[in-house]
């Protein structure tokens, strides 16, 4: 609910958990008022001291380092960071902005802002969902005067109440993503951002979550704050603490190497940040993002079936595929009861390593004689879906398609080209290639009756001198091809894989019924990673090539047991990623057997919340419950690995259960409450690889 008390010039914006307020001071200028917990009378609200801002007009620089400007800008006398920078035609740099109109649409405010002097209006969007406890927000710049620079242009600036705060949010790197790391927000800044041009990098990722330092959450109780910003370029997160105690959080497109003009009548508007505030700690949390990917962010139509089960070429044949294989490989695939064939890297002409072909997106006629369609066919002939791996943003300049348009690649005439990966950037942001782009997929989908596309992005963005703005207008053309591609086949699902999960953000989930967490499938680091990434994107978005791989483990070399990789694959989107044609019979056996199971149990751990009740960083021991969001029923998995004798659990207390209704576990019926409060007492796990599936069914 949004509602405006005019006496006071005062907001309030409310969701189930918390109230959102800010107040126009003396000089009309919007400044916070308050931020947390539900008020009862959130009317008794009002801005005091330096933010009522009496000196605010006469520039009384003492006081304005304890402004809480709503959308913070850069102006003389304060030295925060700012969400908005922009240098006027006349050079000047500073931006005061007071109130113009708002308008208040159901659940959504729009509030104008003005600069009086030059002709520049803001109007900043924020969109209450209630159940969700978060608000989307995003400003649009108006230029109405003459053309201006805008050398910074953040989604939200917000603050906390006065205090002592420690934040929480997910680094790492190529097999080694979402590791969570905690900082202490003491004066000064602490700043997650990306410069790379994809998302996260891996290195951070555009989530973060806040708590209080002296009575921090836990994942049961609690009070936290979090923010989750929906783009998929350089980001900036910047968590600030000034010297008078005031808490900001800034977050939005990051200003690095990124300067734009806007001309006479010309906008722009920033990405959407959502931001949100629970009581009840990080499953709580967990929770209202599932909510929101669930019944908002995620495609309509695919996110109510579950996801297919995948069998993928990538961990065993790498790039040695061939008709002759991927034929023979098709009843076995039947066989265990996969659903959807992908062929991975290497199906296209000369593609025989890493080092080239990308951009020649022709199948390989000495390795596929009769393209691609008669795998399709034979796939579809047996009720299996297809898919194909492709990387349309890259070339190699061993491929036909540089040696036609060497034009077309990101570089610099007086430098060498950087690779990585021995690859180049296609600069997309060209209409040329952008419909080169936009056709190669159109022909690939259409020609080969795709049922799934793996889009893949193997390096970063470098070379982007020759506009000011490439790294904004690159994400841009990105999103533009993703949404044609959304648009024009609906019912195509689609992988997004940026080498492993850099990009893993709500910029995409519009775009992606699943996401490459990583390409790291060791099951004893995927314990790690799955924590991390289901912290703030659905469990079922988990992909990757197989998260039921070989073993030994292609990255590690580990050997670990069917049961553990089968049990653990449920967990996320399960793909099989190990070789059907030499497996053991025990093998294949095993798998059909896991996979029968799962499919029983899939369509609810397919809508379902994620909780975690142990964390293998913690104790060596994951506990993590998949509860139906009507509470119906839950599905728990414990998984140990490395635990010491006498260490472990034995008991568990279940979460989000209906106290009043009656749960069945292997036979013995339990009331919600008694699950929740005693608890249920499990075989303690122990030592190695040790996995186990507990069902809790509600009787109705
Ligand atoms: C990236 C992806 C992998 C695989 C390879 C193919 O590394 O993350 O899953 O598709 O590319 O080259």
């Amino acid at each position: 609910m949004i509602r405006y008390f005019s006496d006071k010039q005062l907001f309030i914006l409310e969701t189930q958990s918390s109230t959102y307020a800010f107040a126009l001071n003396d000089h009309d200028a919007p400044m916070s008022v308050y931020y947390g917990a539900k008020l009862f009378s959130p009317e008794d609200l009002e801005l005091i001291g330096a933010d009522k801002m009496d000196g605010y007009r006469f520039r009384e620089y003492t006081k304005m380092f304890k402004y809480r400007h709503e959308y913070s800008t850069y102006e003389r006398g304060v030295y925060d960071e700012e969400a908005l920078k922009i240098r006027y035609s006349d050079g000047v740099s500073d931006v005061d902005l007071v109130y113009d109109c708002h308008e208040i649409k159901g659940n959504t405010l729009l509030l104008t802002l003005k600069d009086e002097v030059y002709s520049l209006k803001v109007v900043l969007t924020y969109e209450v969902f209630e159940n969700f406890d978060m608000i989307k927000r995003y400003a649009t710049i108006i230029n109405n005067g003459n053309k201006l620079s805008i050398e910074k242009c953040l989604s939200a600036t917000f603050y906390l109440p006065n205090g002592n705060y420690i934040s929480n949010t997910f680094a790492g790197n190529w097999a080694k993503e979402f590791t969570k790391v905690t900082t202490e927000i003491t004066e000064g800044k602490v700043v997650y951002e990306t410069r790379r041009g994809v998302t996260s990098g891996p290195h951070f990722v555009p989530f973060v979550s806040i708590t209080d330092k002296q009575n921090p959450a836990t994942e049961n109780r609690g009070s936290v704050y979090f923010a989750s910003l929906a783009y998929s370029g350089n980001f900036k997160t910047v968590l600030e603490k000034n010297h008078a105690g005031t808490v900001k959080i800034a977050m939005g497109i990051n200003d690095f190497d990124t300067v734009f003009s806007l001309d006479k009548n010309e906008s722009f508007t920033t990405p959407d940040v959502y931001i949100g505030y629970v009581d009840g700690g990080y499953n709580k949390m967990s929770e209202k993002l599932y909510d929101l990917q669930f019944d908002y962010l995620c495609p309509r139509g695919n996110i109510d079936k579950p996801f297919p089960i995948i069998y993928n070429s990538w961990y065993p044949y790498l790039f040695d595929v061939n008709e002759e294989k991927l034929l023979a490989l098709i009843p076995k695939i039947k066989e265990i009861g996969a659903e959807l064939f992908v062929i991975d890297d290497g199906w296209f002409t000369n593609r025989v390593d890493d080092r080239r072909a990308l951009g020649d997106w022709q199948a390989c006629k000495k390795r596929f004689p009769n393209g691609l369609g008669i795998i399709s066919d034979k796939a579809h002939e047996a009720g299996l879906l297809f898919g194909l791996w492709v990387e349309p943003e890259m070339i190699n300049e061993d491929s036909e398609l540089y040696a036609l348009h060497p034009d077309w690649v990101l570089k610099y005439e007086t430098r060498p080209m950087s690779k990585m990966r021995t690859q180049m950037v296609l600069d997309i942001t060209k209409p040329e290639v952008y419909e080169f782009c936009k056709n190669m997929l159109d022909r690939v989908i259409t020609e080969y009756k795709l049922d799934y596309l793996k889009w893949d992005m193997n390096r970063y963005i470098a070379e982007t001198g020759k506009d000011s703005d490439f790294f904004v207008k690159y994400t841009q053309a990105l999103w533009g091809l993703y949404k044609h591609i959304r648009y024009t086949y609906p019912t195509l699902l689609i992988e997004n894989c940026a080498h492993g999960g850099a990009r893993s953000d709500y910029g995409m989930m519009p775009y992606s019924d699943r996401i490459n967490r990583s390409d790291n499938s060791d099951p004893v680091d995927v314990l790690k990673l799955h924590e991390g990434f289901s912290t703030y994107i659905l469990p079922r978005y988990a992909g990757g090539a197989g998260n039921v791989a070989t073993s030994p483990n292609g990255q590690n070399g580990r050997v670990t047991p069917l049961k553990f990789r089968a049990h653990l694959g449920m967990t996320g989107s399960m793909s099989v990623g190990f070789d059907l044609l030499t497996a053991k019979k025990e093998d294949i056996e095993g798998i059909k057997e896991y996979i029968k199971y799962y499919k029983t149990i899939r369509p609810m751990l397919h809508s379902s919340y994620l909780y975690r009740l142990s964390s293998v960083l913690d104790n060596g021991v994951a506990v993590w419950q998949y509860t139906a969001r009507d509470r119906s029923k839950a599905v728990v998995f414990i998984f140990a690995h490395g635990v010491r004798w006498g260490e472990g659990l034995d008991n568990i207390k279940l979460v989000g259960l209906k106290p009043h209704a009656r749960y069945e576990i292997n036979g013995k019926t339990y009331s919600g409450d008694t699950l929740m409060k005693y608890g249920h007492n499990i075989r303690k796990p122990g030592g190695d690889y040790y996995s186990e599936i507990i069902e809790v069914t509600e009787i109705k």
